[in-house]
């Protein structure tokens, strides 16, 4: 079968840019993106495409491109629904903050809605495709949901996990190393319904490059690539605290370990810590599934890179308040970078945020400038982090990085934005209370030439 309409249910971080590109390579299939949020709706259909919800390099072009051709961002769920013969589901799971698996398992309720509300509309047979990150077996759930509408529709579903990384989710999305899509291969009709979704990638990726495996093979898939991409964060981070006490560099440690082709140079920067909205998300996922089977073992050996990554950052916070003489009560200390990468404009489990709170308990006055996350998102942020509560400690925002780090007696970089390297950092340094600190928890400033501008440079496992 060919597929003529897709509709994509959550405009998100990554159905926003997953839809842009499929429409621009897709020119003969239409796609709408629905979301019940009508502020990122009308931000998705906004004139200026700097206005657009998401940052991502090179997304403006894509949507410029294709929007209101065959790229539509609409809140009319139910038509965009009906209409489709595809319907992807991208909404968010986060993990869950109450009741049964509490801060460990995912939080299917938006996909449960989801599917109640597809089975509740559709009249026509439809493909279904899980593009959300979603613990093994929900394709099963969703199944159930679907399969029992009693309306004589009937629904294929599928998986078909994303890989993306933001900040290059665009480049990722063109030039991705594969897609995975998980489907029942059992009867002629549900072949087809992956074939479907297969010709779509093929309109511009290589055959070799897109993967086939049943359904809970993909879902698992999914959460063993974070697993395994966050746990290289996790094990140079482990090292990294081995090097501040020995003479060893972790930089220097991971140039030779990464040139053993069977480990391979990347993911190994060591850092402040890992943030983003997957690589928690899924180890915990994993661990509560682990642990649902009775597999403690398996979910002990998973948390662990969890336990290594909270130790990370909270190492971070501690170090820098040590540092200070064991106060930074009432002391200014500048962030530059909220994001928990560069070039986006995410701030879902960034690293920032828990060191932000740990300063702020001991007192600090903290400042932050990060190119491109907003203000209120830097308080809600740590609001959430505290439960939702009103908090009262002194956290500004600032628009302009060299008023952040005026009168400062610390600065600390938590993300790696490249601009933070061209900086006046001699203009920052006389403008700083002396002694002047730089903990680099991100590593990218030259150590000795910070030191010869007169800071007292700390860098993550040096
Ligand atoms: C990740 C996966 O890479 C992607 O395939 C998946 O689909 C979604 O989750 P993302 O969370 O966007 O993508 O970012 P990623 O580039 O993986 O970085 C995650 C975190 O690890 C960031 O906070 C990053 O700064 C940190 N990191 C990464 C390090 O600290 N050191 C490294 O060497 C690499
Ligand atoms: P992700 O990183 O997984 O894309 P986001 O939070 O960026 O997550 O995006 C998920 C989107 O899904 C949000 O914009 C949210 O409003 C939307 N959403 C959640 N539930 C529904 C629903 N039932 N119908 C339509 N949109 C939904």
């Amino acid at each position: 079968m060919k597929v003529k309409n897709i509709c994509c249910i959550g405009a998100g971080y990554v159905g926003g840019p997953t839809m842009s590109v499929i429409a621009q390579k897709c020119p003969e299939v239409k796609v709408t993106v629905v979301d019940i949020n009508e502020e990122r709706i009308a931000q998705w259909n906004s004139d200026d495409l700097d206005d657009l919800p998401i940052y991502e390099p090179g997304l403006a072009e894509v949507v410029g491109e294709a929007r209101n051709k065959n790229l539509f961002f609409s809140t009319d769920v139910d038509g965009a629904i009906k209409e489709a013969d595809m319907i992807f589901i991208s909404v968010n799971t986060p993990t869950k903050t109450y009741g049964i698996g509490k801060g460990m398992a995912a939080d299917l309720k938006y996909i449960e809605l989801c599917a109640r509300q597809i089975a509740r509309v559709a009249d026509t047979d439809k493909i279904v495709v899980e593009k959300s990150t979603l613990p093994v077996r929900t394709a099963a759930a969703l199944k159930s949901i679907l399969h029992h509408t009693g309306n004589g529709v009937n629904f294929h579903i599928l998986s078909n996990p994303e890989f993306l990384a933001e900040g290059t989710a665009v480049q990722d999305l063109l030039d991705g190393d594969r897609v995975l899509i998980g489907g029942d291969q059992k009867t002629e009709e549900s072949k087809a319904a992956m074939q479907a979704l297969v010709d779509i990638y093929a309109h511009w990726m290589k055959p070799e490059q897109i993967l086939t495996t049943n359904v809970w093979s993909s879902e698992l898939s999914k959460l063993t690539a974070n697993a395994f991409l966050a746990q290289r964060v996790s094990s140079i981070n482990a090292m990294s605290e081995l090097c501040e006490v020995t003479d060893a560099d972790v930089s220097e440690v991971a140039r030779a370990v990464g040139s053993d082709s069977r480990i391979g140079p990347k993911f190994l920067k060591a850092s402040v810590g890992f943030g983003g909205s997957c690589f928690q998300k899924d180890i915990l996922n994993l661990v509560y599934i682990a642990k649902s089977y009775g597999l403690h073992e398996v979910a002990d050996y998973w948390e662990q890179v969890i336990i290594m990554n909270d130790h990370q950052k909270r190492r971070f916070a501690r170090n820098i308040v040590q540092t200070l003489f064991n106060t930074v009560s009432g002391k200014k200390i500048a962030f530059l970078g909220w994001a928990f990468k560069k070039d986006t404009n995410d701030t879902r489990e960034s690293a920032a945020i828990y060191v932000a709170n740990d300063l702020l308990e001991e007192k600090a006055e903290i400042s932050v400038f990060d190119p491109k996350v907003k203000p209120h998102q830097m308080h809600s942020d740590l609001e959430y982090l505290n439960g939702g509560d009103q908090y009262n400690e002194t956290l500004n925002a600032e628009t302009d990085p060299y008023e952040a780090c005026k009168d400062a007696h610390a600065i600390a970089i938590l993300t790696e934005w490249d601009e933070f390297v061209d900086y006046d950092w001699k203009k920052i340094h006389a403008n700083m209370k002396k002694p002047a600190f730089l903990f680099d928890g991100r590593n990218i400033l030259n150590r000795d030439k910070m030191e010869k501008l007169g800071f007292i440079y700390r860098g993550i496992g040096k």
